[in-house]
């Protein structure tokens, strides 16, 4: 074989030198380059493209007069299928020794014949195979002149998000163009926490029948947002079915990707009525002026070519292969072709066996400048990474009438914004006309599926009525469920941005009450219900039947117990209760310290109550500090001072005694209650049986606990009843239950707990409802509100609470803290008095001595300053400070001995 591929390459040299000479000799001629171009005529896109690669060709080398190379095309016909293109593409490099091909038209054909252009070196430019199973890397001689899919995926993820759905149906078609996207657009969802529930592929040879079929059974299904990524053709027929079956009607949701979104303009007057409300994704392109003489001048070229066409508009795809013919023809001129070999590929003689292609030496000079070729061509910036164009923004548009309407744009790094360049950074689109109509955003979902109202159950039960109960409505006379748990959840389908159509069922269970609303939750998976609404406590087993909304009230469990009476009166140290031993303390303190001053005070004016010996002067003190308070003979106080303390301290006895008895009295009178059980090892270690709710899950919850100890109860007169008589010695329940007991039953009985803690009360829904989060929503914002204190009194309050009045539960003594405003009182106050007192004392005192000195020597005052002839202190010897004076004249004193007189003189003079 490798001989022969020799053998051949070498014939081909021998027949190839003569050409090159051939056209060497005439060295202005023009050099022409073949170029293959497989399209499907009988498409849409196959002749608009068609029509834009022969204009690009005349308008570049209309340009360009002056390039060495004219592109020569050669059009064949690739049809639908794989093996059309490729003997399209076999035939273009054997017959017509191309140099390069433009197209095929679709990825799998892309994918086909790139094997063969990697083969024979021919770069195989596709502006239409925009799969992402197409990857350049993996085909090197495959060159992207479009935007792959797989780009569109996060718009598309974004505007679901936008309009806060929860699902999204995806609907594509069975081919590699549909294919190749479907894997990253759900990562994009699910990154968008988007379900898709339902995946529907629809083959491009699927009769009408089946596409109907398809389609009825999304009716069937919640959601109502679906997402179409297909090509026109098939796009064409499920839309048109979808609108004949209703499926484009107010309430509905199409989010078709750029695939049709890029035609919407060039499809028939019928399609586009069908697509009316429609949402589309398609790569944005500046209208620059010269993109509008292009459009004018395609369409009337397209008009003559193809006089039957109904409206027409070039689409991106037409845009790309303009450019592409344009980048090709750069490239092919960049690598001066003519200088090089012209050995061209082709299949030695008429024999189909691929191992016989010759590769084009030509093939990897112009692959490489064709990839380098950038340019501002008609769709923007022309630049290839990696062999691909490169998406910048993404326009939102919406189908109105005729045509469509941009809404917004999309790029990677904002996001979406209603202009390209606005400054905000919040998602935003504008206002977009929905199908049937409609200007509300579609909720996205259907709660039942053909208009049926959700089911809800209801739990019967037979005690407990505050929460859930059957009233007889006087005018239809059928029993309507009424109660706390009802009208909460009226309330709640009520406030939910969306009616909701309900009807209750009430659930009897012709089995007994054991697990009741476990077997009450298993019947929604079954299908029967899709939702409970009742007094279903939120416990983790219940969620593999069903999903919990949040709790609309709290719960945790609890026991009744009942109270027994504590013995108190008969302890010997009672007394001492009512006050704390700190309180106790701090009077003791002050007593003291009050009789300690008044016997400095009046010990200071000599009341000779208040001397003497120190044992008879100790209980003088006290007595008198103590008989103040009793006898309030005050008449043997003579100072003021110790009678303004005695007051103080009086006023500060009186109001700790009137406390004192207050309280001493109360813990003496009042009936002191304990409960009898603190908690449930209590219980569990003295064998006493306890009772439950019959039907609840304390039943299970308990079981392993206490046993055969466990003693079913049907409501509160039942636990009452059963309390009293010593049937059970605590009854658990939730926490709202025994509440309501409570309010009924205050005497005698007690709430202990919580033992155990649970979620509280909620309502139950069908897994993976739609309503769930909503509903969980609305019950957080009523609960917020005032109203749900509203719907508590109405249900919860029995009318006679007032003779309700819990017993205190007792240990409430009187602190030292409650009084220490008495004690700063007394305590400043008689710290002052004796103060004042001390102060008055040492004032007299000085006066008595400083009396008795000046009357002996009344005049010798100035005598001792004429003597020595001391200059008066201070004047005309301003820096000798008075302490230098002093210390001279004690010096002088002292030489003579100190006298009384002058210590005295010398403290005048310090004075003056
Ligand atoms: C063609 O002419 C233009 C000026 O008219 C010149 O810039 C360009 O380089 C020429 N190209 C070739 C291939 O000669
Ligand atoms: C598709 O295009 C995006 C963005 O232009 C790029 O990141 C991605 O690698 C491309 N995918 C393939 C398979 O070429
Ligand atoms: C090529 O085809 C012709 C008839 O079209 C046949 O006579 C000839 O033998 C074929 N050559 C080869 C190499 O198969
Ligand atoms: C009745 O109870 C038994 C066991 O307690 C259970 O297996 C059965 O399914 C219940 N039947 C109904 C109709 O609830
Ligand atoms: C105690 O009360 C319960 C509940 O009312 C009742 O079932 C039980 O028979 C009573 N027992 C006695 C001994 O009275
Ligand atoms: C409270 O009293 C009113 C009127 O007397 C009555 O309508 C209402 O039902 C009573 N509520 C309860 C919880 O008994």
């Amino acid at each position: 074989m490798e001989r022969r591929t020799l053998l051949v390459l070498f014939s081909i040299l021998l027949a190839g030198t003569p050409t090159l000479s051939q056209r060497d000799d005439r060295s202005e001629a023009l050099v022409s380059v073949d170029v293959g171009v497989i399209l499907d005529m009988r498409t849409l896109v196959g002749k608009m493209c068609w029509t834009s690669i022969s204009m690009a060709v005349d308008d570049f080398y209309a340009a360009n007069r002056n390039f060495t190379t004219r592109l020569v095309l050669h059009r064949r016909d690739g049809e639908a299928s794989v093996i059309g293109a490729g003997s399209a593409a076999l035939g273009l490099l054997n017959k017509e020794g191309v140099l390069a091909i433009l197209g095929p038209q679709k990825s799998a054909q892309a994918r086909f014949l790139s094997d063969i252009a990697d083969k024979a070196r021919v770069p195989s430019i596709s502006f239409t195979a925009t799969s992402p199973f197409l990857s350049s890397s993996a085909r090197s001689y495959f060159v992207r002149m479009a935007i792959n899919d797989s780009a569109q995926v996060d718009a598309v993820a974004s505007i679901v998000r936008y309009y806060a759905w929860r699902e999204a149906v995806i609907i594509y078609e069975d081919t590699d163009y549909g294919n190749g996207v479907i894997p990253y657009l759900i990562d994009a969802l699910q990154a968008n926490s988007i379900r898709v529930p339902h995946r529907t592929v629809i083959p491009p040879s699927a009769t009408d029948d089946q596409i109907k079929e398809e389609l009825l059974n999304l009716k069937m299904i919640q959601t109502r947002v679906f997402i179409v990524h297909m090509s026109l053709p098939v796009g064409t027929r499920v839309f048109s079915k979808a609108k004949a079956i209703g499926m484009t009607t107010k309430g509905f949701a199409w989010i078709v990707t750029d695939g049709i979104a890029n035609l919407v303009d060039s499809v028939d007057h019928e399609v586009i009525s069908a697509m009316q409300g429609f949402v589309g994704v398609k790569p944005y392109v500046p209208r620059t002026a010269e993109l509008e003489a292009f459009i004018r001048r395609w369409k009337r070229k397209y008009r003559n070519e193809n006089p039957k066409a109904e409206r027409i508009d070039p689409s991106i795809f037409s845009l790309w292969a303009y450019d592409s013919v344009r980048a090709l023809a750069l490239a092919v001129e960049k690598v001066e072709v003519k200088r090089f070999s012209f050995e061209k590929p082709r299949i030695f003689g008429n024999s189909t066996d691929l191992d016989a292609l010759i590769v084009s030496k030509m093939g990897p000079t112009i692959l490489k400048a064709v990839i380098e070729t950038s340019f501002t061509g008609l769709s923007g910036e022309f630049r290839l990474v990696n062999g691909q164009l490169q998406s910048s923004a993404y326009q939102i548009v919406n189908v109105v009438g005729n045509g469509q309407k941009g809404i917004g744009f999309w790029t990677p790094k904002r996001g979406l914004s209603p202009q390209l360049g606005s400054p905000t950074n919040k998602d935003e689109l504008g206002a977009v006309v929905w199908p049937g109509d409609s200007t509300s955003v579609p909720r996205g979902w259907e709660i039942t599926t053909g208009g049926t109202r959700l089911r809800v159950a209801v739990p019967v039960t037979d005690s407990f009525f505050q929460f859930v109960r059957f009233d007889e409505d006087p005018v239809t006379k059928e029993k309507v469920p009424t109660g706390y748990s009802i009208e909460i959840f009226n309330n709640v389908m009520k406030s939910l941005p969306y009616y909701v159509p309900f009807d209750y069922f009430p659930y009897t269970n012709s089995n007994g009450t054991s697990g009741y609303y476990d077997l009450l939750v298993q019947q929604v998976p079954k299908g029967d219900y899709d939702a409970v609404a009742g007094d279903v406590t939120i416990i983790a087993h219940r969620f593999q039947y069903v999903d919990f909304t949040l709790p609309y009230t709290e719960s945790g469990v609890y026991m009744i117990v009942p109270l027994k009476e504590d013995n108190k009166r008969g302890r010997t140290w009672v007394f001492m209760e009512p006050l704390t031993h700190e309180l106790w303390l701090c009077s003791l303190c002050f007593f003291l310290l009050t009789g300690f001053i008044m016997w400095g005070i009046e010990r200071m004016n000599q009341n000779e109550h208040f001397t003497g010996p120190p044992l008879q002067v100790i209980s003088n003190v006290l007595y008198f500090t103590f008989s103040t308070l009793v006898f309030a003979h005050r008449q043997e106080l003579k100072s003021s001072l110790s009678k303004a303390v005695v007051i103080v301290w009086l006023f500060a006895v009186l109001i700790l005694t009137s406390t004192y008895t207050a309280s001493l009295a109360s813990i003496l009178t009042a009936a002191k209650l304990e409960p009898a059980f603190n908690d449930v090892g209590e219980l569990v270690r003295s064998g006493k049986f306890v009772g439950y709710s019959r039907g609840s899950f304390l039943g299970d919850l308990l079981k392993p606990t206490f046993g055969s100890r466990l003693v079913p109860l049907n409501g509160p007169d039942d636990y009452a009843s059963a309390l009293t008589n010593g049937t059970v010695n605590a009854v658990f329940h939730e926490l709202p239950y025994i509440k309501l007991f409570l309010k009924k039953y205050c005497k005698g009985y007690t709430i202990v707990g919580p033992t155990q803690r649970t979620a509280g009360l909620g309502f139950a829904f069908r897994k993976d409802s739609p309503l769930l989060s909503d509903v969980s929503k609305a019950v957080v914002s009523l609960s917020q509100g005032p109203f749900m204190d509203d719907i508590e009194k109405r249900w919860m309050l029995t009318n006679d609470t007032s003779q309700c009045q819990q017993p205190d539960a007792g240990g409430n003594r009187i602190t030292l803290h409650s009084l220490r405003g008495l004690f700063l009182v007394t305590g400043v106050v008689s710290s002052l008095a004796l103060l004042v007192a001390c102060i008055g004392n040492l004032l007299e005192g000085y006066q008595e001595r400083r009396v008795r000195p000046s009357e002996t020597t009344p005049e010798g005052e100035d005598e001792p300053l004429a003597d020595d002839e001391q200059p008066p202190v201070g004047v005309g010897l301003p820096a000798i400070g008075p302490g230098r004076d002093s210390a001279a004249l004690l010096q002088d004193s002292s030489e003579r001995g100190p006298s009384a007189t002058e210590i005295l003189r010398l403290d005048k003079v310090t004075q003056v």
